[in-house]
């Protein structure tokens, strides 16, 4: 096995960060009786907290990443010339030397990047197949009036299934799909690491599959790519032959099998705030820089700062460390296993970018209309300030159009997003003792009912209310005791 590629190298079993502190941000510690009184006050809506409230916000890993201090150095660089500056040279070598791509085209986050190209590609009434959409995407592909798909293998429907790549395209439907709407299907999109498919990642495998489906049906692949760098470490541990190969040569195969990609920075760029589109063909780039200037502003900025473009190409540069994704995955992973041992359910194996909890086992005395992710949130947060966020039937329920029926979604999860190079080990520690302390008394845990909600997207601004506890002493079902990681690469130490 190359050096580089040697779990945790200094082969000490304690996972340490592999950065030294330089500037802290104090976090306010809270009682219950004030979490209480908080959750109550934001309907007990997460969305509706003040950060000031939490003590560990895991709500998203977009944006919420500490800089380096060579980002900062970078920062100052930052040339805030309206056309021409050198910040977008460094932004566009930055965003070639990773994905290969030559046409650069920087927007101000991710969906910026889908909402640019989506109206430029798809017309009303085609259909975008992809892994699983994140909802961003799916939004602005049916806002150009097309159709999107979710086309994922079959492995990612089992939440104890260890396959290593859950995020696969199911191929033969891919097939299908492509047979089915020749000249209907714009592009192919394959989103890595998926994150509404729970954070797992996508196979080289899998992603020349769809290439060569691509090739036999002549529709352009692209990436979405925010969280590449995660995909390409767990390819590097996961896949057959890859061991050997660094992170960046990995992601650079990914890049090489696809015709373009959109980005959002606030991920695998270790920024606050960017992203991009990038693709090879020279006419479609003229075209999305046509539409930049209207919505976004020059190709040489994209609704950013100069120093924004300079800190995303420092950070696309450190996203692909070997030391850096080590520590990321083993930290993560320590707070599975660690869930796993006690028998909460968690989803596995431990994907990139955050912890999955299976709401529906967790508290199985509640039926999907008392939102059991929600309750389960709720519970978090008022046990120890933990920010997390529902994904289930608050989040993707859906209204049936004709009988105004609610539907519920397919799973009831709580996501629990690490941001990159925020929170120590010890951090983790809490994390996993704020959640056996919910796990301890599940039982009694209340259920809660909508009181009122926005027509869309209704998890940012609904209100809740508890609804009575469950009667004391009421024991949970008994939660089945979740299989263990096996052993190996999916293992918390080295
Ligand atoms: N694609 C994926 C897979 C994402 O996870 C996100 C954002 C986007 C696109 C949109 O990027 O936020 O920069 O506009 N995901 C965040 C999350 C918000 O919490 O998972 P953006």
């Amino acid at each position: 096995m190359a050096e580089s590629a040697t779990p945790l190298r200094t082969a000490m079993k304690t996972i340490i960060e592999p950065f030294r502190i330089k500037s802290v941000e104090p976090i306010r510690m809270t009682t219950r009786a004030e979490r209480e009184a908080a959750v109550a006050k934001a309907g007990f809506n997460l969305f509706g907290l003040a950060s000031r409230d939490v003590v560990i916000d895991l709500l998203t890993d977009s944006g919420t990443g500490a800089m380096s201090s060579e980002q900062w150095a970078a920062i100052m660089r930052g040339d805030e010339s309206y056309a021409g500056a050198p910040s977008f040279a460094r932004f566009e070598a930055a965003v070639r030397e990773t994905t290969g791509l030559p046409h650069v085209i920087p927007t101000h986050q991710g969906r910026a990047a889908e909402h640019l190209l989506f109206p430029a590609v798809a017309q009303p009434g085609q259909i975008v197949p992809n892994n699983t959409h994140f909802d961003t995407t799916r939004a602005n592909i049916e806002l150009a009036g097309a159709i999107a798909r979710d086309l994922p293998c079959a492995a990612s429907r089992d939440m104890q299934s260890l396959a290593p790549f859950k995020g696969d395209v199911d191929l033969s439907a891919l097939e299908r799909c492509l047979d089915e709407h020749r000249g209907d299907v714009p592009l192919v999109m394959v989103t890595i690491t998926n994150n509404a498919g729970g954070g797992q990642p996508v196979s080289l495998a899998n992603l020349r599959g769809v290439r060569a489906l691509c090739d036999r049906f002549e529709v352009p692949l692209f990436l979405d790519a925010c969280r590449f760098a995660e995909t390409a470490y767990l390819v590097q541990q996961r896949e057959r032959g890859e061991r050997g190969r660094t992170i960046a040569a990995i992601a650079r195969s990914m890049f090489d099998l696809a015709d373009g990609c959109t980005m959002s920075a606030k991920k695998d760029g270790l920024a606050n705030i960017g992203g991009f589109v990038a693709c090879r063909d020279s006419e479609l780039a003229d075209e999305l820089r046509t539409r930049l200037v209207v919505t976004e502003g020059f190709p040489t900025y994209g609704g950013l700062a100069g120093r924004d473009l300079d800190a995303i190409a420092q950070g696309l540069r450190e996203v692909v460390e070997q030391d850096y994704q080590e520590y990321r995955h083993a930290s993560i992973r320590y707070v599975v296993e660690r869930l796993a041992d006690r028998g909460v359910p968690v989803l596995l194996p431990a994907g990139g970018h955050a912890i999955f909890l299976d709401a529906e086992r967790f508290l199985p005395h509640l039926g999907w209309r008392e939102y059991p992710g929600q309750a389960l949130a709720i519970e978090l947060y008022v046990s120890g300030g933990l920010r997390a966020c529902e994904i289930g039937s608050v989040m993707l329920g859906r209204i049936d159009a004709k009988t105004g029926e609610e539907l519920r979604a397919s799973h009831e999860l709580v996501r629990l997003a690490i941001p990159r190079r925020t929170y120590t080990q010890s951090h983790m520690d809490y994390v996993i003792e704020v959640v056996e302390e919910v796990w301890n008394r599940r039982g009694a845990i209340p259920g809660v009912r909508i009181v009122e909600a926005p027509r869309v997207l209704r998890h940012f601004r609904a209100r809740f209310a508890r609804l009575p506890a469950a009667k004391a002493g009421t024991k949970p079902a008994s939660a089945k005791k979740a299989k263990k990681p096996a052993a190996g690469r999916a293992k918390g130490r080295a």
